[in-house]
């Protein structure tokens, strides 16, 4: 069964700021069928990259992240915000579409030479993804790809991520 995905997700128009079009995913996500459909579209993108491990960004990025490294039996890796995560972390800053915010992983999350893929739920600016990239770069990670449920093209976030291989369910022109 083919899904329009579209019409699961709500639209929010002035949130969290006026002239903001929120794109609420969490209608999608309260139905099962087609969180599942949705995650097993995703998994057909990104099923060629010979993926180690999926690294996602907090909070929208674990559940696209953590179902999709489950559907495809590798494991997950958090990106948290700083003062979250208990071992020992680097950092690095970024700029959001509404906003300023800094990420942190694990210094051993990731073993050098692994390929990584991104998952997200939104690419918007890009700049979460990128910040997400430059980290797991820094753990020596080789990044094979980025996957988002939407991709916002009218905010050309996918110009940040010069030369990787971008995948998207979900576009908003
Ligand atoms: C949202 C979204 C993406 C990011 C996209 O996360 O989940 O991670 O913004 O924006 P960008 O491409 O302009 O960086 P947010 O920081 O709002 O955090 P949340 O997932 O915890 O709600």
């Amino acid at each position: 069964m083919s899904l329009n995905f579209k019409d699961y997700i709500r639209v929010i128009l002035d949130y969290p700021q006026p002239g903001i079009r929120f794109k609420d995913i969490t209608t999608l996500l309260k139905d099962g069928p087609a969180y599942r459909a949705a995650i097993e579209e995703m998994r057909k993108l990104v099923e060629h990259l010979q993926i180690d491990v999926i690294a996602g960004p907090e909070a929208r990025g674990f559940v696209v992240g953590a179902p999709l490294a489950l559907a495809l039996g590798v494991g997950f890796v958090p990106i948290r915000k700083p003062g979250k995560l208990p071992g020992e972390t680097i950092e690095a800053g970024y700029n959001l579409e509404y906003g300023k915010d800094s990420l942190a992983m694990h210094k051993d999350a990731i073993q050098p030479g692994q390929r990584v893929l991104i998952a997200d739920d939104l690419l918007a600016t890009g700049g979460t993804i990128a910040t997400s990239i430059n980290l797991v770069r820094q753990l020596g990670g080789e990044i094979v790809g980025a996957a988002f449920l939407i991709e916002l093209t009218y905010l050309t976030g996918r110009e940040k991520l010069d030369g990787i291989e971008v995948a998207s369910l979900i576009n908003y022109d």
